[in-house]
């Protein structure tokens, strides 16, 4: 493909450093960047990947009131934990940095200044809601009360997660600040907004004509705001953390996180090459590409594009924003609030030197057009019937065979037949499929392509047989081999920006120094005589007590959350005094219990009520053993009329309290009282 520009800018969301990274984070946007920049290097194109931590914002600010610490200690703490996690995955950043960084500081400063000297903002008052108590504003996302449209407690003051309305914080019944529970207040305050509508035009004519090839999700999104007319965005906030508003009166306000977050890219630009980082902002022969996950869409495609429009000085627009779809776990939305995700660093800690595994599955099942799902079992097949029987199984017989039949040393080739050109017709086809896919972002596809060259290898020696051979003409086995070699150092190649780790190990064991992109499908990558290393297993099989432990850990946390959710069940309709007294509730006493034979959940019960010995079966097996109610007086509805449970007879119904959990706790009175006593 002719080179249409000089260098690229690949640049990675910078994740909130609220919170460790997890699957979603990664499946979006780190694993298809990096394995996008590293095909580039591997070409030998000039690119750098641009990564960092978004260190602003209100959600740092509450968890750090909530631990009792400075945001600055939250933010160093994630910063460090991400960076590191990213690094042990072998995410390849040129730079990850910060944006409380001071060349971050200094550099959204300056842009702010820039477009607000040009006139770029317009300022506007506005009313906001307020803490009286706490002497702040308060977002709408942490304002809750009761939902208007289902009653449910708890809405947020921008949505109901139990119903899914969109809501004003108005909107809300008995509106309470989340933090304090104070009522909040409307308060005037002052803000500067970068007034988009002045880009629609130069916006609609550089996606909607000018990049119709971007992905339908991306260019969808796009169009929908384009076509809903662009409004003014308030690009400052009420709050004391973020970077300062550097214009006079605005004391107190800060850039909005939104403003300065996308600047980072161009501070950790800077931080890496202070003085020719222009070059890859500026100059038309450099592409750049913005990896992110589909709810970061309007403010790379939108929002950043008018800030750079409004500062101006030259600086390009993206080329591509390659916005992946969300990644599901085991069939529910990732949340970092309910703690339902596979976090990075968790992960690395239970999976040692897996990390190709988790890079491989992610790209296997990479969300790229619609929501997908992870489950830990799709996790454990890929590795054990792709990674380990396909791809590790391939160059083990290759590394293993080399050794047994030649010492450890590669053989030469001789004359090739129909069948060892036709093996590498196939294996160049995979490589121009892989190119093509990997050059228009189509990663899932790149790696099918990239694993159909195993495939092709495992197909040539079984089609081959260099073990049978091997007795009667060594010549031709070693052909076989030297071919199978040349195939391995391929696969190097090709899975070096999905599987860098095995890359490496493969790249050390065949006495590979560089990898080129050129090279992949030769057939003399490997030079004869080479000694090659000892056999070590690229993959090994994940056994089913690892993802048993990781599906209980997620089994815990989902009855936690349930838990956390729980709330009592609405009042019924009321009722009248006659008709309560309708129903008689009785105290007995249990003379006898036992489970009912094949009823798992069912007890019989013998009850003295005062008067007679009745039979009672209730549900509640699950949640006692008989022997420990037997002489303990329970509550029971004298006159429901009696049913057959299980061929038992049943004269009246025990009452249970159903707890939180669906446990069943049997309602007794608080002090002994004589069999047969009413309750009312
Ligand atoms: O959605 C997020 O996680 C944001 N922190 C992404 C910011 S991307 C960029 F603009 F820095
Ligand atoms: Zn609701």
């Amino acid at each position: 493909m002719e080179k249409k520009f000089k260098r690229t800018l690949v640049t990675t969301a910078l994740p909130y450093a609220n919170g460790p990274v997890h699957i979603g984070h990664l499946a979006g946007v780190y694993v298809p960047a990096d394995i996008y920049t590293r095909y580039l290097r591997l070409k030998g194109e000039d690119v750098k990947m641009i990564g960092g931590s978004d260190e602003h914002g209100v959600p740092i600010t509450i968890r750090a009131r909530k631990e009792g610490v400075t945001p600055q200690d939250v933010v160093d703490r994630y910063h460090k934990l991400i960076k590191d996690s990213f690094a042990e995955l072998g995410i390849s950043f040129d730079v990850y940095s910060r944006t409380t960084s001071e060349e971050h500081s200094r550099t959204a400063t300056e842009f702010f200044r820039h477009i607000y000297e040009k006139g770029g903002f317009v300022e506007r008052k506005s009313t906001q809601l307020y803490d009286e108590g706490a002497g702040r504003f308060v977002a709408d996302r942490y304002v809750v009360g009761e939902c208007p449209v289902c009653h449910a407690q708890g809405a947020y003051g921008d949505q109901c997660e139990k119903c899914g309305s969109s809501l004003s914080p108005t909107d809300l019944i008995n509106p309470r600040c989340a933090e304090t529970g104070n009522v909040p207040v409307l308060k005037e305050t002052t803000h500067w907004y970068l007034p988009l509508e002045r880009y629609q035009e130069a916006l609609e004519k550089w996606i909607l004509e000018g990049h119709k090839e971007w992905k339908t999700n991306v260019y969808g999104q796009c169009k929908s705001w384009l076509d809903l007319g662009l409004q003014p965005r308030a690009v400052t906030r009420d709050l004391d953390w973020g970077i300062p508003v550097p214009v006079e009166g605005a004391d107190g306000k800060v850039l909005y996180v939104w403003f300065d977050a996308p600047i980072g890219y161009i501070s950790n630009t800077k931080e890496i090459l202070p003085d020719s980082w222009e070059k890859y902002w500026k100059d038309p022969e450099t592409r750049i590409i913005n990896f992110i996950g589909k709810d970061n869409i309007v403010f790379h495609c939108i929002i950043f594009p008018a800030m750079l429009m409004a500062y101006g000085d030259g600086y390009q627009l993206p080329d591509n924003v390659p916005a992946n779809e969300f990644l599901n776990l085991e069939g529910d939305k990732i949340s970092t609030s309910r703690n339902w995700a596979v976090w990075l660093h968790e992960y690395l800690r239970d999976f040692p030197g897996k990390q190709d595994v988790l890079r491989y599955v992610l790209t296997a099942n990479a969300p790229e057009t619609k929501d997908n799902d992870f489950t830990w079992t799709d996790f454990q097949s890929r590795n054990n019937n792709e990674l380990v029987a396909v791809l590790g199984n391939f160059i083990n017989r290759a590394v293993v065979l080399t050794h047994k039949y030649f010492g450890g040393k590669a053989p030469a080739a001789g004359e090739l037949t129909d069948v060892d050109r036709s093996a590498f017709a196939e294996i160049n086809d995979a490589v121009k499929a892989m190119s093509e896919a990997l050059d228009t972002f189509h990663f899932r596809e790149a790696l099918k392509q990239a694993m159909e060259i195993a495939r092709v290898g495992n197909r040539y020696l079984q089609e081959t047989e260099p073990w049978k051979l091997a007795k009667t003409d060594l010549a031709r086995t070693g052909t076989i081999l030297n071919l199978a070699l040349q195939i391995c150092a391929s696969l190097a190649i090709a899975f070096e920006p999905f599987l860098p780790f095995m890359s490496e190990k493969l790249c050390r064991m065949l006495r590979i120094s560089s990898l080129k992109w050129a090279d992949l499908g030769r057939t003399d990558l490997i030079a004869a005589g080479t000694e090659i290393g000892q056999p070590e297993l690229m993959f090994e099989k994940i056994d089913d007590e690892a993802i048993n432990a990781q599906l209980a850990r997620l089994a815990e946390i989902k009855e936690k959350n349930r838990l956390a959710a729980w709330q009592p069940e609405p009042v019924r309709p009321e009722v009248t005094f006659d008709d309560f007294t309708k129903l008689d509730i009785r105290v007995g006493t249990v003379l006898e219990c036992e489970r009912v034979p094949k009823a798992d959940k069912l007890l019989r019960f013998l009850i003295d009520d005062g008067m007679q010995k009745r039979t009672i079966v209730s549900g509640i097996a699950k949640y006692y053993e008989p022997a420990s109610l037997v002489g303990k007086q329970v509550c029971f509805v004298a006159n429901f009329a009696p049913r057959k449970l299980k061929g038992v007879e049943s004269q009246g119904m025990i009452l249970s309290a159903v707890n939180a959990d669906g446990s069943l706790v049997v309602v007794s009175p608080s002090a002994p009282v004589a069999p047969g006593s009413t309750v009312g």
